[in-house]
C-alpha cells in the first residue's frame, strides 16, 4: 500500500461498498489540504468547536473523525456523537465521519496531510506525545499538529461536562444548546 490509500483504489473493479475514508477522499478536491481531527467527542464541547475553527485557518477541509471504539463505555452512542457534531459544526469545509480501527489508516485513506489534536495542559502531553509518535510510525507522511484552545476553554473536557450535567450543574457556557439538550435528555430519563 502506498501512502495515500492506493490499497483501496487497487481493489477489484465492481466493488460496490466504499468505506467512510474512501468516500471522504473521493469528495475532496484535488490538492486540498485536509486535516483530520480525531476524538471520542462524548459529547462535543465548545473546546472542540474552537479547535475546529483554528484548524480551518491552515486546512482547506477538516474531517472530524469520531472513534467507534472508545476506551470507556461512552455516554452517547456513536450515532448520537456524530449527529451532535453535525448539528454543532454546520460548515461546508467540515465533514464529520465515524472511523473504526487505526486512526493512521483512516487519515491516510482520506489523504490527510495532518492530524490535529488539542493540548490543554501538561497532563495531556505524555499521552499525546506517544500517540503522535505511534501515528508517525504507522503513517510517516502525516504530521500531528497540536493546537492550544482559547484560554477560557483550557479547563474544559467532555468528561467534566458529563459529570457537571449528571449532577444537574449548568453546562450552558460549555456546550452548544443542542448538546445541552441532549445531556438533559440523558440524565432525566
Ligand atoms: O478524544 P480522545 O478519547 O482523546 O480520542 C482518542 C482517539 C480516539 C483519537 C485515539 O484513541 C485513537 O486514535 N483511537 C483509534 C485507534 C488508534 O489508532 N490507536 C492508536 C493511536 S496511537
Amino acid at each position: 500500500m502506498t501512502r495515500h490509500g492506493s490499497r483501496s483504489r487497487d481493489r477489484a473493479p465492481g466493488r460496490r461498498h466504499r468505506g467512510s475514508a474512501e468516500r471522504a477522499a473521493l469528495a475532496t478536491p484535488h490538492g486540498a489540504r485536509v486535516a483530520v481531527y480525531p476524538g471520542s467527542f462524548d459529547p462535543v464541547t465548545r473546546g472542540h468547536e474552537d479547535l475546529i475553527r483554528r484548524a480551518l485557518t491552515f486546512a482547506d477541509r477538516v474531517i472530524v473523525a469520531v472513534a467507534v471504539n472508545v476506551a470507556k463505555q461512552p455516554l452517547f452512542t456513536l450515532e448520537e456523537r456524530v449527529a451532535l457534531l453535525r448539528q454543532v459544526v454546520d460548515r461546508p469545509e467540515v465533514d464529520v465521519r465515524a472511523f473504526d480501527g487505526l486512526l493512521a489508516d483512516f487519515a491516510r485513506g482520506v489523504g490527510a496531510a495532518v492530524i490535529v489534536r488539542g493540548l490543554r495542559a501538561v497532563s495531556d502531553f505524555e499521552y499525546e506525545f506517544q500517540m503522535a509518535l505511534m501515528n508517525r510510525n504507522l503513517a510517516p507522511g502525516i504530521e500531528t499538529v497540536f493546537l492550544v484552545p482559547a484560554f477560557d476553554l483550557t479547563y474544559l473536557s467532555s468528561s467534566l461536562v458529563r459529570e457537571v450535567a449528571r449532577f444537574g450543574g449548568d453546562v450552558a457556557p460549555l456546550v452548544h444548546p443542542a448538546v445541552q439538550q441532549a445531556l438533559r435528555h440523558k440524565f432525566t430519563r
